[in-house]
Parts: structure tokens; C-alpha cells; sequence
């Protein structure tokens, strides 16, 4: 995946960043990169696929260190410990350790408080909230036993790093930080971070708050979600906060706050697209659609990513312009996610409804069938050959925490060729300033968008693209890692405030 070269620097930071004492770095996250199948009474560590695993196995197979997550089995109470392996099997680059669940801890804290609490209050979507003490008490537990499987990782090296992702794990900051005062901590929050008038209505946000104050570093994707979680930070607490710095002091101890949206592999994608199997699968895909013009969604099948309203558009385009029955399809891939709550089966079946409606009435017995939908999940060679096919990737979610899919297109696009429309309510508008933005909330509108899209002229697209490219390059994977981890290089240096800057309103954005 790397140059020599590259791996060359990377050591030579990693010599720069570990010291003498060879600290390492410990990944906590609710999933991680692995997760056992159990094949003839053997468990066997399959790769899982997602933005997550992508983004920071490529730190760790360089860095060396554990990733400490939940490797998808239950299990009974007894059996806390889980496995410790090294990975890649036969190379072991790093160790993951499981951190075992019970089929009700596993319900009450993922599918509770994680996934029906924390998840639609983020996304502003406050209606679909349900707050159960018993959710939150499977949550404190749950993390309670992802700090204590930390905490047996290396009890001798003060420098370790542990490094936490999301909104799964909020109290493992705190938790960590009690058994041992001086651990570097650094989380990264995945998610949208709410209004805090919004995320007070959690009866449990101070306790989140002060969990995530047990760090040195916490990034969010961008500035909104760092102003918003410093107006929550400072409802509760009296601390000193230098919005302009992104500091919060809080008993004596500094923690940095900063925006630093997640970045991609770019290299890998766009040699991926320049690989003339994908190119030649991106071929087959488009003649086997038999469009003159094909619009994607690549989504995971949940309600924030306005899949409904998309095919609402989708009728209001054909409706309006019926120029357009028999040229245009949208293919639409919904990544199967969090099978076991109830409401993602009613969205389902809402999705399969429209997408017959919608082909009932459009579709004109010849030409393109106005939407193809298929529920699954491709790898990584099988997406980029999709994003290849399209001529107009939407990324339409009513609320979304930064959307690597829209990266992942753009780095794609090496002909330069193809329009990215975004909704504005998804994190990556912030960063991707070229492309087509749209209100999902409103079908017409969107369906508007979406033919300026289609009939945009070529040397636009190129120009758009070419702007989108060049962010996306400059901040990829390893932009990212390397700016999450810098403050937890010396966070015990003595802070001595620069006058006039308590107050400032802005966020610390990296650059
Ligand atoms: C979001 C979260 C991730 C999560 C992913 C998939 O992107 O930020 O932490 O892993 O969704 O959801 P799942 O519930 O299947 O892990």
C-alpha cells in the first residue's frame, strides 16, 4: 500500500513519537478491524470492511500496538477476557484484544443507549430518542470493562498513547484517567456533535461531558461540532475555554479540541481507478444498467442518510422532466448495518416500497429502469468500479457526521469527470467546497439539483473536481492520524496563557 520511502518516514516518526522507552499505541473502539467467525470450533479473525477500519489500520500496521475492541461474539458473564491475537494473520503488524459482551450487555448498551440515544441525538433526529435508565447502565458498565481492558494491556509504560473512537465509548477517557493520572489520552468523536441545548436533553450528558474531559486531545470533523461541544463543556463546568487556541483548562490539566475531519487512502483510491480490472468491471456495470446517464448512492441503510427522500426525488425528476424515463437510473447500494433494531427493518421496507413505486410508475418497459437498488455490501475494488460507472454520485443525508464516500468518489475520479451533490447537513460540505450542494428535505428542490447535475458541462465538472481533489489529497489518512495524535506527544507542558485570547469564538481548525 506504501512506498519504501514512505515507510522510511514513517519510522522514522514513529522512533520520533514513541522515545526511547518504545511507548505504544492503544486503539479503543466499539468495533475494530477484526471479527471472529467461528468455522469447525475454530475462531477465525476475518477483516471487517468500513470507514473506521480503514482509517486507522494502516497506523497501527506501521506504528505496532494493540486495538482493543468487541470482536462480534457474545458470550456468557463469566468469560471477561477475550482473545489476544496478532494480526495480520502470519504477520502480526499489531494485537488485537477482544473485549467480550453478553448478549445483554451487548442490547442494552449497542442497541440501547449507543443506538437508540446517542445515535439520533447526535443527528438531531430527537423523536426517534429513547432514554432508559437501564441503557445507561449497560453503557457505564460496557465501558467500564473497555478501560479495564486497557489498563491490563501495558501497566508499565507511562507513555503509552491510548487513542479512543466515538460515541460508544465517551467514559473510557474518564475511567482511564482515575486508574492512571498521567496516561496521554486522545479521542476522536465519529459523529455529528449536537447544539448542547440539543444534547442536554440527554439526562445523562454532564456525566458524557465529564468522561470526555478525562483526555489530553479530542477532535470532532469540524468546527460546528467543536463550538457546540465547548457550549456543552462550559454549561456544566467552570473552565477556562480559548475557543481561537481550541483549550479547554479544566483542573490544571490542558485538553486540546480540534477539528480534523477523518481523510482517506487517496493514493490507494486512485490506484484502485487506474487498475484495468476495476476500470473494465466499471464497463460491465454500465453496459449491464443500459443508461444513457447513471446516478449512485452508496449509503449504509440508515435513516440519516435520506435514502426515502432520495427516491422521492428520484419520481419528482421523472415527473417534472419525463425527457428523462428510459435514460436515467439511479443505482442505489444499501450497505446492510444494525440488522437487530427494529427500526432499521421498518426502513427497509420503506426503501423496497418506494423503489417499487417509483419503478412502477416510471419505468417505460424499454430503456433504463428508473431505480436498480441492491442491499449489500461491496469491497473496496467493487466500489471504486461503481464509482467509475456514475455520472453523479449523491451523498444526500439529513445529518451526517462527515461521509467518506464522498471522499472516496472524488479520489476515484482520476478522468476528472462526474458530479458530487451533497448535502449541506453532512460534515464533508464543510471541506468539499466543489461540489453540487442539495436539501434533502425537499424532494423538488433536490430533484432540481440533481439535473443540473446530469446536464453540468464537462469543463466544469473537471474544474469542481479538480478543487475537490486537491483537498482531499492534502488531507488524507495520514494528515489526519498525525494531526490526532501531536498533543499527546507533551501534554504536561506548563501552560502559561497569552493575554486577550480568553473568549474568542472560533474553533481550532487545523490546517
Ligand atoms: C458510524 C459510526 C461508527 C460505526 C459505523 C457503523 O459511522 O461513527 O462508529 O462503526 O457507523 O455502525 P455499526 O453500528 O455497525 O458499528
Amino acid at each position: 500500500m506504501y512506498g519504501i520511502f514512505y515507510k522510511k518516514r514513517i519510522l522514522k516518526e514513529v522512533f520520533a513519537l514513541q522515545g526511547k522507552s518504545n511507548p505504544q499505541i492503544v486503539v479503543i473502539s466499539n468495533r475494530g478491524a477484526y471479527a471472529f467467525q467461528e468455522r469447525d470450533r475454530e475462531l477465525i479473525p476475518k477483516r471487517t470492511v468500513g470507514g473506521l477500519a480503514s482509517a486507522l489500520e494502516p497506523v497501527l500496521t506501521d506504528y505496532g500496538g494493540t486495538w482493543i475492541s468487541w470482536c462480534g461474539r457474545l458470550d456468557k458473564p463469566d468469560l471477561e477476557r477475550g482473545i489476544r491475537l496478532g494480526v495480520p494473520p502470519g504477520e502480526s503488524r499489531y494485537h488485537i484484544q477482544e473485549v467480550l459482551l453478553t448478549r445483554e450487555e451487548h442490547d442494552l448498551y449497542y442497541h440501547g443507549f449507543c443506538n437508540a440515544a446517542l445515535w439520533p441525538l447526535c443527528h438531531q433526529l430527537t423523536d426517534r430518542c429513547s432514554f432508559q435508565k437501564n441503557y445507561w447502565e449497560a453503557y457505564r458498565k460496557v465501558n467500564q470493562k473497555f478501560a479495564r481492558a486497557a489498563r491490563n494491556i501495558k501497566k508499565e509504560n507511562p507513555r503509552d498513547i491510548f487513542w479512543i473512537h466515538d460515541f460508544h465509548l465517551s467514559l473510557v477517557p474518564q475511567y482511564l484517567r482515575h486508574q492512571l493520572p498521567d496516561a496521554r489520552i486522545a479521542f476522536f468523536w465519529h459523529i455529528p456533535f449536537p447544539p448542547a441545548d440539543t444534547f442536554h436533553i440527554l439526562p445523562w450528558s454532564r456525566q458524557i461531558i465529564y468522561g470526555l474531559l478525562g483526555c489530553n486531545a479530542i477532535a470532532f470533523h469540524t468546527d460546528q461540532y467543536v463550538q457546540n461541544f465547548l457550549d456543552a463543556v462550559s454549561f456544566f463546568y467552570p473552565v477556562t475555554i480559548f475557543r481561537e487556541q481550541g483549550l479547554i483548562l479544566f483542573r490544571n490539566r490542558k485538553i486540546y479540541v480540534q477539528a480534523l475531519p477523518v481523510g482517506i487512502n487517496y493514493h490507494h483510491f486512485e490506484q484502485l481507478a487506474a487498475d484495468p480490472l476495476v476500470r473494465a468491471r466499471a464497463q460491465e456495470i454500465r453496459q449491464s444498467l443500459g443508461a444513457e446517464k447513471i446516478i449512485l448512492g452508496v449509503d449504509r441503510l440508515d435513516y440519516t442518510k435520506g435514502i426515502p427522500q432520495r427516491l422521492q426525488a428520484m419520481a419528482c425528476l421523472l415527473e417534472k422532466y419525463p425527457g428523462y424515463r428510459g435514460r436515467v437510473t439511479l443505482l442505489q447500494i444499501a450497505v446492510p448495518t444494525r440488522n437487530g433494531i427494529g427500526e432499521y427493518g421498518v426502513l427497509k421496507k420503506e426503501v423496497e416500497r418506494l423503489v417499487g413505486e417509483v419503478n412502477g410508475r416510471y419505468d417505460q418497459g424499454q430503456g433504463a429502469i428508473p431505480v436498480r437498488y441492491r442491499h449489500v455490501s461491496l469491497d473496496q475494488e467493487e466500489l471504486v468500479a461503481h464509482y467509475l460507472a456514475a455520472d453523479v454520485l449523491l451523498v444526500t443525508a439529513l445529518r451526517d457526521g462527515l461521509n467518506l464516500v464522498a471522499k472516496e468518489f472524488v479520489a476515484s475520479r482520476i478522468d476528472g469527470r462526474g458530479v458530487l451533490v451533497l448535502s449541506p447537513f453532512a460534515g464533508a460540505a464543510r471541506e468539499l467546497q466543489g461540489a453540487l450542494l442539495a436539501n434533502p428535505y425537499e424532494p423538488s428542490h433536490l430533484a432540481t439539483r440533481i439535473k443540473l447535475a446530469l446536464e453540468m458541462p464537462l469543463a466544469e465538472q473537471k474544474s469542481r473536481l479538480e478543487s475537490l481533489r486537491r483537498v482531499v489529497r492534502s488531507r488524507d489518512v495520514r494528515w489526519w492520524w498525525q494531526n490526532n495524535l501531536k498533543p499527546v506527544k507533551s501534554p504536561y507542558t506548563t501552560f502559561t496563557p497569552a493575554t486577550g485570547m480568553a473568549g474568542v469564538s472560533q474553533g481550532g481548525q487545523a490546517t
